[in-house]
């Protein structure tokens, strides 16, 4: 049977949707970078595409879900977050969703480290140091000092206990010290919010945004005043996964006011992050460095058309095993589809 699909892609994912071309697809890209207005996007579901490819730019309704009544497919989200699809409303409109996990996980992951490794080290201040030519000599600990990767790991989750993944990672410290790769004998260990919070040097977010009454652990504004208040006043806060965890007014407060030592943010409660945002302040610009949402732009990462690689292939993978009907044309066994429950899935832990 040919592939005669029709599929609308709110942006360029390049390669992998030439991919979809090949095998008899006809695939309409939005040509500019900027996300397209909603608009256009309930405009070309109502055309009666099978399929609609999506960013987390792009906000994903009822009002979109009803222009697919009858026609739309599949949407299938470049992305492993998706709180920009309302779930319930796809559930209701009985269509499925997919996104893309895993392929970005050790990019996302590799990058909080390089977020980390910044403010341990100070290299921001350091190299505006060297640029303004207020390097004028080595010497032992001016003009700055900072600490090291070697680390103990306080993990917190309210949900899955990971217990195999965390006796790996000890498996491998322990090996560490006994080959003497590393000096220190180091631990991981699982422990409540309340204490990571008073123990660490480093608090790193790697959470889905779950606002109130979508999850029983909702992740919206956990960091607040209450909590940041609670953090040691050496402590840096790094965050890759969604803007609206993070309180950020309440931040905005905590570097004024050094309740902490530092923030990285790759994510914002508002993208792209609005020019007056507090978080601009000159005055904390020294401890909060802000980047463009691109934890996970590694360019394998994003562009490959491999499914197992890259986002690109798995977001085309996810959106051909619906509409070419792969695993028996069983939404609930499908990897990619998350609204498994809509079509007789019991949810598992949010
Ligand atoms: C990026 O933020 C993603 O969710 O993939």
């Amino acid at each position: 049977m040919p592939n005669n699909f029709r599929v609308y892609a709110t942006c360029d994912l390049g390669e992998a949707l030439l991919g979809l071309r090949k095998r008899g697809y006809e695939v309409e890209v939005y040509p500019r970078p900027e996300a397209p207005p909603k608009s256009l996007i309930v405009e070309k579901v109502g055309s009666g595409i099978d399929g609609l490819i999506t960013t987390l730019r792009d906000q994903i309704d009822a009002e979109v879900f009803q222009a697919g009544q009858g026609t739309l497919k599949v949407v299938a989200q470049y992305a492993v977050g998706f709180d920009n699809i309302s779930r319930g409303d796809a559930n209701r409109y009985q269509i499925p969703f997919t996104n893309t996990p895993d392929v970005l996980t050790e990019t996302t992951a590799e990058f909080a480290f390089f977020m980390l490794g910044e403010l341990a080290r100070k290299m921001w201040t350091a190299e505006r140091l060297l640029r303004e030519n207020q390097w004028s000599y080595w010497h032992p600990y001016l003009p700055l000092l900072g600490a090291g990767f070697d680390m103990n790991i306080l993990c917190v989750t309210p949900t899955t206990r990971h217990s195999d993944y965390l006796k790996a990672i000890q498996e491998m410290m322990d090996l560490r010290y006994a080959r003497q790769i590393s000096k220190e004998k180091n631990w991981v260990k699982m422990v409540g919010f309340e204490e990571a919070l008073a123990q660490s040097d480093f608090l790193s977010l790697h959470v889905p945004l779950l606002r109130a009454g979508e999850s029983s652990t909702p992740t919206y504004h956990l960091i607040n005043e209450r909590v940041l208040r609670r953090m040691k006043p050496t402590a840096f806060l790094v965050n890759t996964s969604r803007g609206p965890v993070v309180d950020e007014i309440a931040l905005a407060k905590a570097l004024k006011e050094n309740w902490i030592a530092g923030a990285a943010l790759d994510v914002y409660e508002k993208e792209p992050l609005a020019a007056d945002s507090p978080l601009r302040d000159p005055s904390i610009e020294d401890r909060c460095r802000l980047y463009p949402h691109f934890a996970s732009a590694g360019r394998i990462t994003r562009l490959s058309p491999d499914p197992n690689l890259g986002m690109a292939g798995r977001c085309v993978q996810g959106l051909i095993d619906v509409l070419e009907g792969n695993y028996g044309g069983d939404l609930t066994q499908m990897p990619y589809v998350v609204n498994q429950e809509a079509f007789g899935r019991q949810p598992g832990p949010a």
